[in-house]
Parts: C-alpha cells; structure tokens; sequence
C-alpha cells in the first residue's frame, strides 16, 4: 500500500467526469487500498474520491463515525455509488483535502438512498441521513468533477479560509 499525492484545485483533473468500474479484480482492490491509506492519512478526513489521486474511475470511501452524534455506517468502499432518492435539504459547512484552504457552507439533501458494489462487485444499498448524506454527497461530486466551492451559494459569504487546517 501507498500514500498517493492529494491532487489540489486548480488541478483539472479535478474537472474530469469519472468512468465506471467495470472489473473487480486484485488491482481495483490494490487501487483501493492506496486510497484508503490516502484518505487516512489526511488531516481529520471522512472521505476521499479516486479523483483526488488522479484515478478517473467511479471509486470513493466513507467513514462518518466520527461524529457519533449522527447515525452511520463506518467505513464504506463504494464502486459507482449512485443515489436513487432524495429527501430535504440541509445546510452544513465542508471541507475537502483537496481545497485545503478552505470551507464553504453548502446545501445538500438530509437523506438518500444509496445503491453501489463492493470491492468484489456484490450489490450494496444504503439508507444515510446527516453527516454521512453529507460525506457521501460531497465524495460523489467529486466523480462527477465537482468541487464544494462549485456548490456554495455565494462565494462572499460562504467561503471560509481556514486559520488552521483541522
Ligand atoms: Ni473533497
């Protein structure tokens, strides 16, 4: 396993619209796990999406326990994660390992309903509220070439630099 480099804005791969996995075999389990020892050894990270490495491909884990304040599912590897309902809108503030300036207030669904495959391409569905809609909200944006500062309603007033990274 590996730490990869954290691409960062204004990095256009960060622009790119991801393609689907479509063979589950040992190097997408590889490529997996250099994401995830990625994520983990980011400040404070809940999230992280193949992009944010410079791999083009529908891949991005989770891990909302941090805030046991709201319900969640621990750590999730989702392959071509796709949200199949909506319900309500929240706003929250976010960050992004590859914004590392920055956090900005965006608006997001408070539920879903999430379809995705494991690592070995069984079937996964999900219920998720809160945070966790959150994270998974702003992990899929990034397979689809959004950033959270895309998102923000105004940039004068919901961009926030950061004083300290954490
Ligand atoms: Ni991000």
């Amino acid at each position: 396993m590996a730490v990869r480099t954290v691409l960062t804005f204004p990095d256009e791969n960060l622009k790119r619209v991801s393609d689907p996995v479509e063979v589950f075999d040992d190097a997408l389990r590889q490529a997996v796990a250099d994401l995830e020892e990625t994520m983990r050894a980011g400040p404070a990270a809940v999230g992280i999406a193949a992009p944010q490495i410079g791999w083009g491909r529908r891949v991005v884990i989770i891990d909302a326990s941090a805030k046991p304040q709201w319900p969640s599912h621990g750590r999730l590897v989702l392959i071509n994660p796709e949200i199949i309902a909506w319900e309500g809108s929240i706003i929250g503030r976010e960050g992004c390992l590859s914004v590392p300036d920055y956090t900005g207030n965006v608006v997001r669904a408070e539920r879903l309903t999430l379809e995705a495959s494991d690592e070995r391409g069984r079937p996964l569905r999900f219920e998720m509220e809160g945070f966790e809609a959150r994270v998974l909200q702003h992990e899929i944006d990034h397979l689809n070439g959004l950033l959270f500062i895309d998102r923000v309603v105004s940039r004068r007033n919901d961009l926030f630099r950061r004083k300290v990274y954490r």
